[in-house]
Parts: C-alpha cells; sequence; structure tokens
C-alpha cells in the first residue's frame, strides 16, 4: 500500500492585540466602509514590539503538538522534521525553524524555513510529505507563520488594512493513503517574471540594507493590488481544478475550499470559477486579515472549531502569493479535536 502523510494534529494562534478598521481610519486616509467592502476584513492582530514570528509559531505548533497527542492511536509522538513556512524570519539568517524546534522541547530534529509568502504553508506540506513518503521522516510538525507588521510601510493605507498576524500548524504522520486526513496530491506552481508584483526590494543581496534605501523605504512590503488580485483568482482557480481531476473529485464534488485569506472577493471568484456555492469557501479574513503563511491553517482551525469542517468532508486547500508561487492539496477531513485554549480568532469574543 503506498506511504502518505496524515494529518493527525492542528493548531493556530493569533497575537491578541488587535486593530480594527475603525483604528485604522483614526490614523490614515480611510474608512472602516472601504476597507470592508473592497476586502471583507474588519479586524486584524499584531504583534507588539519586542515579539517576532517565532513567538507565534511556537503557540501554534504547542497546539498543533497537544492536538495530535489528544488525537493520536499510537504512542509514538516523538516529530523528527519542522518545517516552517514563513517570509518573515526572525532573522535575516538563520532559519526560524531550528529556534523554533528548540523552544518546543524538540530535541535534534530537522528544521528549515520554506519562503514561498502566501503560498507557503501548501509548499511547506508537500516539503514534509515528500520526506515522509521517502521515509526521511517519520513524524512532522508543519508551521505557517508571518508577522507582516513589521514589514509593512506604517503610512501604506492599502497594504496596513489586508495584513494581519499569525501562525497555524499541523502534525503530519507517516500513514496509508486511504486513512482519512492523508494528503491526496499536490499541484504547485510559479512564475519568477511577477517577482516585483508582490515584493519587499532591499535586504536582501541584490539591494543590501543601506541607509539610503532605508530612507527611500525599499526595507518596506510593496503589492500591485489590481495585478495581485486577477493573478490570484486565476492561478488559485486553475491550481484548484488541477488538483480536483488529479484527485479524481470533479464527479463527486468538493465540499469545502480553505484557500488563501487574501480578499473575500477573491474567495468569492475562485468559487465561482469552480462552481461552489459561497458556503462551500470557509471564510475567516474578517478576523484576522491576510496572515500570509498562516492564513490556511488558522483558517483550517476556526472553521474546525465552528463546526464547519466535519470529518469525512472532502478538503481542498489551495493558496497563492509572491514569487508568484502558487499550490493545491486535497484531504478527506480527519476526526480531530483542538483542544483549549486554541486560537484566540474570537467566534466567541464577537458573538
Ligand atoms: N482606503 C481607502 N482607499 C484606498 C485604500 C484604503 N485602505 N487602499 C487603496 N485605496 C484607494 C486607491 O488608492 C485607489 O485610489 P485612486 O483610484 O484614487 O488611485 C482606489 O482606492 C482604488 O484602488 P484599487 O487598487 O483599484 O482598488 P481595488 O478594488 O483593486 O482594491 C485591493 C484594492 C488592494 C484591496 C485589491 O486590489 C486586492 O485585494 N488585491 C489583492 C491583494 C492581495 O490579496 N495581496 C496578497 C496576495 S497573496
Amino acid at each position: 500500500m503506498s506511504r502518505a502523510a496524515v494529518v493527525c494534529g492542528l493548531g493556530a494562534w493569533v497575537p491578541p492585540t488587535v486593530v480594527t478598521n475603525h483604528d485604522l481610519a483614526e490614523r490614515l486616509d480611510t474608512t472602516d466602509e472601504w476597507i470592508r467592502t473592497r476586502t471583507g476584513i474588519a479586524r486584524r492582530h499584531v504583534i507588539e514590539r519586542g515579539q517576532a514570528t517565532s513567538d507565534l509559531a511556537v503557540e501554534a505548533g504547542r497546539r498543533a503538538l497537544a492536538s495530535a497527542s489528544d488525537n493520536g492511536t499510537d504512542d509514538d509522538h516523538e516529530v523528527d522534521l519542522v518545517v516552517l513556512a514563513t517570509s518573515t524570519p526572525d532573522r535575516p539568517c538563520p532559519g526560524t525553524a531550528p529556534t523554533v524546534a528548540a523552544r518546543l522541547g524538540l530535541g535534534a530534529v530537522a528544521a528549515f524555513d520554506v519562503q514561498a509568502v502566501c503560498t507557503g504553508f501548501v509548499y511547506a506540506l508537500a516539503t514534509a510529505a515528500a520526506m515522509l513518503s521517502a521515509g526521511t521522516a517519520r513524524r512532522a510538525l508543519v508551521i505557517g507563520a508571518d508577522t507582516f507588521s513589521t514589514i509593512l510601510d506604517p503610512e501604506d493605507r492599502t497594504t496596513r488594512a489586508i495584513f494581519g498576524d499569525g501562525a497555524g500548524a499541523v502534525v503530519l504522520r507517516s500513514g496509508q493513503a486511504h486513512e482519512p486526513g492523508a494528503l491526496l496530491g499536490f499541484d504547485l506552481g510559479s512564475d519568477g517574471t511577477g517577482e516585483d508584483l508582490i515584493t519587499v526590494r532591499a535586504g536582501g543581496s541584490r539591494q543590501r540594507s543601506t541607509a539610503e534605501q532605508v530612507h527611500a523605504a525599499d526595507h518596506f512590503f510593496t503589492m500591485a493590488g489590481r495585478a495581485v488580485f486577477t493573478q490570484a483568482v486565476l492561478n488559485m482557480s486553475k491550481s484548484a481544478q488541477t488538483l480536483i481531476d488529479r484527485v479524481g473529485w470533479s464527479e463527486s464534488g468538493v465540499d469545502r475550499v480553505v484557500a488563501h485569506q487574501a480578499n473575500v472577493r477573491i474567495l468569492r471568484a475562485v468559487g465561482e470559477q469552480l462552481g461552489l456555492a459561497d458556503e462551500q469557501m470557509v471564510i475567516h479574513l474578517d478576523r484576522v486579515g491576510n496572515t500570509v503563511a498562516g492564513s490556511i491553517p488558522l483558517a483550517l482551525a476556526d472553521a474546525v472549531t465552528a463546526g464547519d469542517l466535519r470529518p469525512g468532508q472532502r478538503v481542498l486547500l489551495t493558496g497563492f502569493g509572491g514569487g508568484l508561487t502558487w499550490g493545491s492539496t486535497a484531504l478527506i477531513w480527519p476526526d480531530l479535536t483542538l483542544p483549549a485554549p486554541h486560537a484566540p480568532t474570537l467566534r466567541k469574543e464577537q458573538a
């Protein structure tokens, strides 16, 4: 029987500090109405000065590990691989995954970062799944975590409205393809000719960090909103459809799509392209914004908590981001509980 990576734990975390649209409107030339109607976002969470991406990754990772041990049927809970998807590492060098592994007390495990911006979590899943299938690892913690609040231009009303900080994680174990939770396949792609559409120009080897570049604000994140919108709809729809065909779900259908939470209009357009109803598209961005690599696992955790994602449902995950990059995977949702306290993404607090 073919070996597969099986999702057996899920956790998520956002930092407690909330920035609402009204907070932004007090400081920038924007309104709650503009942000809600153009993006679907009402609030986002941000870290405080002194905090970093690893702080969120550790919180999400700890919750995913607890979920895996609560849901486990086997005694072997030892993780031997940590893959962290992030484009806001604690430092440009080294990677942040070893720090996260050490802080979680996982010992001398393999640990490295994957950088595919908003598609990072899907790329990290594909990487870990391949290592499990090859027998290079037996149990992996895969985390998506980003703190875009640290790279946004404080004066940029567009990006400040969209992005929030957050992290989510899953535990993958080595199992069989027929089990619920098995990742059934991947579609991954990129188009580097679009590198300028979503970028931080300075601070890498092409444009090194200098006082001049800081003065020119080249160390801030920039995005060509309209072009990104079109590319996001096009590539997530295409990739999702490719994957649906590959796993043979075309006729039996998809129950839920958990797409990268970029903009509610992007999610609706992707749903429309796939012939799905709005209710089948999981929406979480209203409360957290675009959390980049954290977005898909945060949305998963929220949907499970809300009872919107249930065991046995056919779930498709699809992402799009800087690079440009895109990717999709699919699974039958397993019977997972999330141990309290889970992500404070606040269905209760909102009520
Ligand atoms: N408040 C008020 N006005 C704003 C604003 C804000 N927060 N942000 C932008 N605007 C203005 C623009 O400056 C522009 O003004 P102008 O016409 O005077 O130049 C106007 O709103 C329309 O801008 P436009 O870019 O055409 O709006 P849009 O409907 O395309 O929405 C985005 C803008 C950014 C919300 C949308 O393009 C988007 O979501 N893009 C994808 C972003 C994304 O998902 N990125 C991550 C991908 S992984």
